[in-house]
């Protein structure tokens, strides 16, 4: 494997930042030291830049069956968007079938990516019933796959949403085998209620979908999680956390010392409840769960992130063509939820948080590697730069334009959330294992390259 050394940059984790050359030898950081000179295949000059650990996104869809239709990205051009933004990992989501068994998902998902990916990928385990063997295959899929976490839904009735039953089993399951549990906390129910009450109404355009799944929704499945997770004694990890009041329940949480952890997304720092009030049908390209928010929630956010009650920035990429999100025209509640951002989320919260003054650079690589490594078992082979990790880098030059849109960017999709937004400080080059796959934005990477990862799992806690 041919060996690299980076030069003059400025090296920053999430908890030092330091002016030092760097050489990669057999894909693997080997030595971090002043003025190395050292002979190398290839040399990466970064004056002038940053040298950040590669992104961790740890929540994508990719290939993701919605009904009839699929997520517009598979894991070869998903990845390589990842990759052109500054991700070098990702975790998606394996989910089976009704009655499917978690092995046979998890086969499904791992043809999906092999001889695709071009960056190391891992999977969560999605669960749509707890039942039969799930507890089993659980434990197994955690101690021999390095599957080591799984999400339930409270939300989507009749499709993914699970009872708190399922759930508790679920909680109790994962404490046991030493997995983390995820939750999409939406409560179902009662969203369901006020759909069929706004289509009742004739009430049909895409603004329907954030009046019918406003904050409240989303704040009392947080609190009942949170509240099923501290009966079950088991750790808790909430995906795309959007608004005020559900981040609250996580504070005070973690006030009492519960081990809970939530991560939120760029759409809910930089977007709000008034895309939905675009011209036509414009607004179902923002049409996800949960919905867009309000000034106030932003703000919130923004607070949880600097301060440390929130944990990590995501993506939730999951994205729909327009003429997928077409199929909704006449009825909000048929048009298939999710946005793109795969490529977009370092480059937006550099630009809106460490440029703005919100976060600073060590807190950027916190948010975005170190900790996402952390809570699903990648560290520190992921999220750092340090003498044995993998050399997952990325050159950040912090004056690098970036003009956001569709036709530009690098996922299969042909609308952009943030159409026309100008953002600084993006990738120079991208280096996963050694080689380095984006250069000046030239793509340099091979469909197929990205490797498997087998997480590590947390210590069993038997009943
Ligand atoms: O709208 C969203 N978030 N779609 C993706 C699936 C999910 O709920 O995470
Ligand atoms: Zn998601």
């Amino acid at each position: 494997m041919p060996s690299l050394l980076v030069r003059n940059g400025r090296i920053v984790t999430a908890s030092e930042s330091y002016d030092a050359d760097l050489f990669v030898d057999a894909g693997r950081v080997a030595l971090i030291g002043e003025g190395l000179s050292l002979p190398a295949d290839t040399v990466l000059d970064a004056s002038g830049c940053l040298v950040l650990p590669g992104g961790v996104d740890v929540h994508t869809h990719l290939d993701m069956p919605a009904g009839d239709i699929t997520s517009a990205d598979d894991f070869e051009t998903g990845t390589r968007a990842a990759a052109f933004g500054g991700t070098t990992t990702i975790v998606d989501f394996a989910t089976p079938e009704p009655g499917e068994s978690l092995f046979a998902a998890l086969g499904k998902w791992r043809r999906k990516a092999e001889g695709r990916a071009v960056v190391d990928y891992g999977f969560h385990m999605a669960l749509r019933e707890v039942g039969g063997t799930t507890l089993a295959e659980m434990a197994q899929l955690t101690r021999d796959e390095g599957v080591t976490s799984f999400k339930l839904y409270l939300a989507y009735p009749g499709v993914l949403q699970v009872d708190d039953a399922a759930f508790f089993a679920a909680l109790l399951g994962a404490r046991a085998c030493g997995a983390l549990t995820l939750v999409h906390a939406e409560n179902g129910g009662v969203i369901d209620v006020l759909v069929k009450r706004a289509l009742a109404r004739g009430e049909t355009a895409p603004r329907q979908h954030a009046l019918t799944r406003p904050p409240g929704t989303e704040a009392e499945a947080v609190a009942r999680a949170i509240a099923l997770a501290a009966l079950a004694d088991a750790p808790l990890y909430v995906v795309h956390l959007s608004c005020a009041a559900a981040l609250a329940h996580v504070i005070a949480a973690r006030d009492r010392g519960q081990a809970v952890a939530a991560e939120t997304c760029p759409q809910y720092l930089f977007l709000s409840r008034d895309e939905y009030d675009r011209p036509g049908f414009e607004g179902a390209g923002y049409v996800m769960s949960p919905p867009l928010r309000e000034a106030a929630d932003q703000e919130a956010l923004w607070r949880g992130l600097a301060s440390g009650d929130l944990q990590v920035v995501a993506t939730d990429h999951c994205p729909f063509t327009l003429a997928d999100k077409a199929r909704g025209r006449d009825d909000f509640s048929k048009i298939p939820n999710g946005a793109p951002g795969i490529e977009t989320r370092m480059l937006l919260l550099w630009d809106g948080g460490v440029r703005a003054g919100r976060i600073d650079a060590q807190r950027f690589v916190e948010l975005t590697a170190a900790a996402p490594a952390r809570a699903f078992g990648l560290w520190p082979r992921k999220g750092t730069i340090a003498v044995g990790s993998d050399a997952d880098l990325v050159i950040w030059d912090p004056e690098r334009e970036t003009r956001l849109a569709a036709a530009t960017l690098h996922m299969r999709v042909d609308y952009n959330p943030y159409e026309g937004r100008v953002v600084r400080g993006g990738p120079a080059a991208v280096v996963s294992r050694g080689e380095v796959i984006v250069e000046r934005g030239e793509w340099k990477g091979a469909a197929g390259r990205g490797r498997f990862l087998k997480r590590a799992h947390r210590s069993p806690q038997p009943a």
